[in-house]
């Protein structure tokens, strides 16, 4: 079983960074596919807790080879700093690889973002504010800037000149700001050069290779499904894809070669940022989930939207993905209610809707339809089984996985590394 791919089954921030950690002892490549340093993931080593937002997180597992592949947006100086701060807690980053093909978030795409959602007004979109829209709109259209662009001045200042040309004018004349000057970002971007240089390969090549010698490899998704630009709540979506197929043009490997697709889904829902979020809790209980869950973005520091488990999300994250399994994360949470609604299916206009809305206007009226599974009140922390935990939790666990369309083989009980039940190994 050498490919896996492991991403968010909701909303985003579902403790993928747990799992992946989880699984990096065993695993040769970790490799993000898709988006940038608008990701966070939280990994509790022991007594260590560490916020990463670009690199992945099999940076912290000893053996492993992190590789940021050709679909992910790369701020440099986050990139860097991120680094020597993990360098001077004692993780080494030397194996880091990086593909020459991913595009580099500049200043004036996090300038942009800016911009523009403070343009959109009471209609934006929530972003984190760090430019990965406009740098995924610059590919599209052809006026990215590549990791590669930054070994040969010539062509990056060809580039960012064409880059520029429009960026400034809509800079000057609609937002009634700055113009940049191109030698400013040339000058900026190639003082990361030299930092640089030595991570950089055809992670494509090293990684196909990797799977032809039996190497265990997994690509680690950021964001979540309903954030996928094509499959999510769009336009409250991040501009790349999370979903599975990201794995493949994200990272350069068919899809023949993946083995296996986990989906990490909350015990609950969480969202950051606007749109639709069917089931959210705007009562005592949204705010006891909040704090008791730590819901609050590692990136941005903005408090999550915190809503109970909606099993027609998890359908769809089934089905647009292909999943064979889920990781259930933050079941303790939960403990402590008598009783906790489950979303089966939604009203729509007085009709009963089981699977997810293709039209916008239909989930923006979407009713959660509840049905109420009972609680329990043990800690339920140390439990190592799936035996180990009460009656009503194991009750609860299955329901959701008979609503959700795929087994669920690992439950989170805690944010340690250790605090996890594995039902079905991941390899
Ligand atoms: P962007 O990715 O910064 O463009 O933001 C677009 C939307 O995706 C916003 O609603 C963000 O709050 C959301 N978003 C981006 N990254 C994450 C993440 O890692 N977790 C959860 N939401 C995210």
């Amino acid at each position: 079983m050498p490919a896996l791919v492991l991403l968010g089954a909701q909303w985003g921030d579902e403790g993928k960074g747990k799992a992946t950690d989880l699984l990096g002892g065993s695993v040769d490549y970790v490799v993000r596919y898709q988006g940038g340093n608008n990701a966070g993931h939280t990994v509790v080593v022991g007594d260590q807790k560490y916020a990463l937002h670009l690199l992945p997180s099999g940076i912290l597992s000893p053996g492993c080879v992190p590789v940021i592949g050709n679909g992910v947006v790369v701020d440099p100086a986050v990139l860097l700093s991120e680094l020597s701060g993990l360098a001077e807690r004692g993780v080494d980053t030397s194996k880091l690889l990086i593909s020459g093909n991913a595009h580099l978030i500049t200043p004036y795409h996090t300038t942009m973002d800016k911009v523009t959602e403070r343009f959109l007004g009471k209609r934006k979109i929530g972003t984190t504010g760090r430019g990965i829209g406009p740098t995924y709109a610059d590919k599209i259209n052809r006026v990215g800037i590549r990791v590669q662009d930054l070994f040969d001045e010539s062509i990056l200042t060809q580039k960012v000149e064409a880059a520029l040309d429009q960026k400034n004018q809509i800079l000057a004349k609609l937002y009634n700001r700055r113009a940049i000057a191109v030698e400013q970002v040339v000058e900026e971007l190639l003082g990361y050069t030299d930092a640089l240089r030595g991570y950089v390969c055809d992670t494509t090549l090293l990684l196909n290779d990797a799977l032809d010698e039996g190497k265990v490899v997994l690509f680690e998704g950021g964001q979540g499904t309903l954030l996928d630009v094509d499959h999510g709540t769009y336009p409250f979506v991040t501009s790349s894809n999370p979903t599975a197929g990201g794995a493949c043009t994200g990272a350069g490997v068919g899809p023949t070669r993946i083995n296996r697709v986990i989906g990490i889904l909350k015990a609950y829902t969480t969202r950051v940022g606007a749109g639709p979020f069917p089931t959210e809790l705007f009562d005592e209980d949204g705010d006891k989930l909040r704090t008791i869950g730590g819901e609050r973005g590692v990136t941005t520091g903005r408090d999550r939207r915190c809503g109970w488990f909606d099993a027609v999300i998890a359908r769809y994250a089934t089905r647009v993905n292909g999943l064979t399994d889920f990781f259930l994360t933050k079941l303790d949470v939960l403990t402590g209610w008598e009783r906790i609604p489950v979303c089966v299916a939604y009203e729509i206009d007085g009709r009963r809707v089981e699977e997810l809305p293709y039209s916008q206007t239909d989930f923006h009226h979407a009713k959660p339809v509840y049905e109420m599974l009972p609680g329990w009140s043990e800690d339920i922390s140390g439990a190592k089984e799936f035996s180990d935990l009460p009656k009503n939790a194991q009750a609860y666990v299955k329901a959701l996985e008979e609503m959700s369309g795929a087994p669920i083989s690992a439950i989170g009980v805690g944010p340690g590394r250790d605090e996890t039940i594995q039902i079905n190994s991941f390899l």
